[in-house]
């Protein structure tokens, strides 16, 4: 029996959901590190975890390190270290190289991790992507200007959820950004006008098997620039739609150079989730790419539109190298509450019973933000709801009602 380990920070919902679709799989040793107790691992799922290892620091790789050799010395050699988050995945790719488990290494996992070195990879395997650099200081980045023009934007190497990432458009901007040192670079990219979608990747050993894309509602950006708009991800119903299919060949070459020469091995079985864009004038480029389940909904959007628990189905891919592709049957969408107005808390949300009337069957389900809710510091802002529709514009008219009636205030 393969013995699974995943680090699974805090037993919170999501993470939960993870847990336990590995606990319920037949046939894996499965156990668990976090920094959480043990009994705070669901009451139902604790009989199958074999084993569990308590650390104060989850993103710290000699902590990760010490939890995963010790699971393998008490409950046997491990065959396959798994998380879902985006930080982990060089804290695990570094425990792996260490104690010599099959998966990603610390060489692969930095081209995925690392804007610019990403960028420079997929460049060199002839993958589209925007103009970037990595700049030092201001001096630069006002060089890189000169070449591309403005506007351009600026983000973390390793950044995640649109952190600190700013579009600059004049040379005053520039001038008021906090300049990059050589310890501290940014990475700087020409700014791309265009639709912003995502795509899905099931790989069994560096072979696309199966794949499924959304597209965002606007674009993380113009969401974290706009605090008062409200934010949605659609997964159309039909799979074989060209916006999304013509991105296909672009993808699997992007996989094939990120994965490099590890494509072929167990680094190679893998969930990606990709971020393209879509110009006006039909080109594609690849913005980014993670190699871990997708965040805002895209997990149970992905199992609603394919009738399949995506989360089982990550579980089973990992653990086993097997994958079973299902046809998408609907289309579905999740959309985020965000409030309006300056201050802390939410003081007011109307409009729900309206939308649930305007949603009808549609809507999967809804968490509403309630009032006194401290105001999310992310953009999924303070409550979310989930639809799904026989037809792609029936769960666009959907989200569409959500986002229209439903309106929060901060205060
Ligand atoms: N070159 C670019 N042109 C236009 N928008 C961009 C560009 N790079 C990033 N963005 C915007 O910023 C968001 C966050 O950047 P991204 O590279 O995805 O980093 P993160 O790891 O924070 O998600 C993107 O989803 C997109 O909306
Ligand atoms: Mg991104």
């Amino acid at each position: 029996m393969p013995h699974v380990v995943l680090i699974a920070p805090r037993f919170l919902e999501n993470t939960n959901r993870y847990v336990k679709a590995f606990a319920e799989l037949p046939g894996l040793t499965f156990s668990v590190v976090s920094a959480d107790p043990a009994e705070s691992i669901p009451a139902g799922l604790r009989d199958r975890v074999a084993g569990h290892y308590r650390i104060a620091d989850w993103m710290d790789h000699a902590q990760l390190t010490h939890a995963v050799r010790a699971l393998g010395r008490s409950i046997g050699p491990v065959d396959r270290l798994a998380g879902m988050l985006e930080e982990l995945q060089l804290p695990m790719a570094a425990v792996r190289d260490e104690l010599g488990i099959e998966g990603l290494s610390s060489a692969t996992a930095q081209g995925f991790r690392d804007k610019d070195r990403m960028k420079e990879l997929l460049r060199a395997h002839d993958v589209p992507v925007a103009r970037s650099t990595l700049a030092r200081s201001h001096g630069e980045i006002a060089a890189f200007v000169a070449q591309v023009g403005y506007p351009v934007i600026v983000k973390p190497p390793a950044g995640l959820g649109t952190r600190a990432t700013y579009r600059i458009e004049t040379a005053e901007e520039l001038a008021a950004l906090a300049p990059p040192s050589p310890t501290q670079p940014l990475q700087v990219e020409e700014f791309v006008q265009a639709r912003e979608h995502t795509c899905e990747t099931v790989t069994i050993r560096g072979v696309p098997v199966w794949r499924s894309g959304t597209r965002y509602f606007p674009t993380p950006l113009e969401v974290l620039e706009t605090p008062w708009v409200q934010y949605c991800v659609l997964l159309p119903r039909e799979e074989d739609d060209p916006t999304w299919t013509q991105f296909h060949p672009i993808n699997a070459a992007a996989l094939a150079a990120l994965f490099g020469d590890q494509a072929t091995t167990a680094a190679g079985t893998a969930l990606t989730h990709m971020e393209w864009f879509l110009r006006q004038d039909g080109s594609c480029l690849v913005n980014e790419v993670g190699v871990r389940p997708p965040g805002v909904h895209i997990m149970p959007l992905m199992s609603i539109t394919h009738e399949t628990d995506l989360f089982a189905d990550w579980a089973r891919l990992i653990a086993f190298d097997e994958f079973t592709p299902k046809p998408r049957r609907c289309a579905a969408g999740s959309a985020f509450f965000r409030g309006h107005g300056t201050g802390a808390r939410v003081v007011s949300v109307t409009g729900v019973p309206q939308a649930i009337e305007a949603c009808g069957d549609a809507l999967v389900e809804m968490r509403t933000p309630k009032v006194g809710q401290a105001r999310s510091a992310h953009y999924e802002g303070e409550g979310y709801a989930i639809v799904k529709h026989a037809t792609t514009d029936g769960a666009k008219h959907a989200l569409r009602a959500l986002i229209e009636n439903i309106q929060v205030r901060y205060g």
